[in-house]
C-alpha cells in the first residue's frame, strides 16, 4: 500500500486489542517498522514476541509509555528515531472505557492525544519522516457521533477526538505542517475494554440506562477495524473521519454546518 510502505509508525495501547492488530495490518501492508507504545510491559514483550514470529526481527519495538506523562512520550518518540531513523504515521489509540475513574479517562482518551499530536507535529514528523507527507490517526468512537447517557464521559472524551482532529484536519495546518490527520471511529469492538467496561460507569442509575439502551451489541473482530485504519490511511483526505462497525467495510462520515442543524420551528 503506497501510502504505508516504507514507513514508519508509532502507535500507542498498541500492545493489545485493536492496536496490535493495527500495527499487524500496517506491517502487511509494507510499513517498514512500528513501536509499540504502551502502559503494559507483559502485554508489549508479549506482541513484541508475536511480530517478531510473523514479520521477523527488527520490525517493532516496546517502549513502556503512559501517554498522560510527556517525558514518557517523548522518550517513545525518542526511542523509535534511534531504532528506526524515521517516524512517518503515529495512530493515538491508546484509551480506556471507565467513567469510574473519569479524570484518568479524560487524561489518557484526551490528553494523551493532545500531548502526542502536539509532538508528532511541533517535533517529531517534520524532522523525521521519510516522505513528503506525515499522517496522523486520533481514534475516537461511533460514541464520539452520538450520544450514550450510560456513559457520559467516555463519551464526551471521544467527541473531543472528533473536535481536535477536524480543527488540526483543516487545509491551512495541513499547508503548514504537511501532516494529514483523520479520525476513525470504531463501533463495538471485540477487546477487553469492551467486555469489560460496560460495568465500569458512575453507579446504577447508569447502568440501568446501559440495559435499556443497549441491550443486544454484536461485537466486531478488531481485524476489521485495523483494515479500516489502512483503507483511511491510504484513502483518507486531511479532516476525514472514518467510520467501521458492524464488521462492514468503512465509511467516511462528513459533519453538518451548524446552519444545516438548526431546528425548524
Ligand atoms: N473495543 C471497542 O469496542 C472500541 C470501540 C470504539 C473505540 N475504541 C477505542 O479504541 C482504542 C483501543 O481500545 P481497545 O478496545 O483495543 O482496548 P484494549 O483495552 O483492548 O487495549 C487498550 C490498550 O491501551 C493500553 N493503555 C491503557 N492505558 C494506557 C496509557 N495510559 N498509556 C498507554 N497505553 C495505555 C492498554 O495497556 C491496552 O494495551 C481506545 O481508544 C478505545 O476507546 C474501542
Amino acid at each position: 500500500m503506497k501510502a504505508v510502505k516504507g514507513c514508519v509508525a508509532l502507535i500507542t495501547g498498541g500492545a493489545a486489542g485493536i492496536g496490535l492488530q493495527y500495527a499487524k495490518e500496517l506491517l502487511r501492508n509494507g510499513l517498514r517498522a512500528v513501536t509499540l507504545a504502551d502502559i503494559s510491559e507483559e502485554r508489549g514483550n508479549r506482541a513484541v514476541d508475536e511480530i517478531n514470529k510473523e514479520f521477523g526481527k527488527n520490525r517493532t519495538i516496546f517502549v513502556r509509555t503512559d501517554v498522560t506523562d510527556r517525558e514518557q512520550f517523548t522518550e517513545a518518540f525518542e526511542s523509535t528515531v534511534n531504532t528506526f531513523n524515521n517516524i512517518d504515521i503515529l495512530v493515538n489509540n491508546a484509551g480506556i472505557m471507565n467513567d469510574e475513574v473519569w479524570e484518568r479517562e479524560i487524561g489518557i482518551n484526551f490528553v494523551g492525544t493532545v500531548i502526542g499530536c502536539l509532538l508528532a507535529l511541533d517535533h517529531y514528523i517534520p524532522k523525521y519522516r521519510t516522505k513528503k507527507e506525515g499522517v496522523i490517526v486520533n481514534v475516537a468512537s461511533t460514541t464520539g457521533l452520538e450520544v450514550f447517557g450510560a456513559l457520559p464521559i467516555y463519551v464526551a472524551t471521544k467527541h473531543a477526538v472528533v473536535g481536535l482532529t477536524q480543527s488540526w484536519g483543516s487545509e491551512s495546518h495541513y499547508n503548514r505542517t504537511k501532516v494529514r490527520f483523520l479520525t476513525l471511529c470504531p463501533g463495538p469492538t471485540d477487546t477487553t475494554l469492551a467486555l469489560d467496561g460496560l460495568d465500569k460507569n458512575l453507579g446504577p442509575a447508569y447502568q440501568d440506562i446501559f440495559k435499556d439502551s443497549q441491550p443486544f451489541v454484536t461485537l466486531q473482530d478488531p481485524k476489521h477495524v485495523a483494515k479500516a485504519l489502512t483503507h483511511a490511511i491510504q484513502y483518507g483526505k486531511n479532516g476525514s473521519i472514518w467510520v467501521a462497525e458492524d464488521g462492514k467495510p468503512p465509511y467516511e462520515v462528513v459533519m453538518p454546518p451548524k446552519e444545516k442543524m438548526k431546528k425548524s420551528l
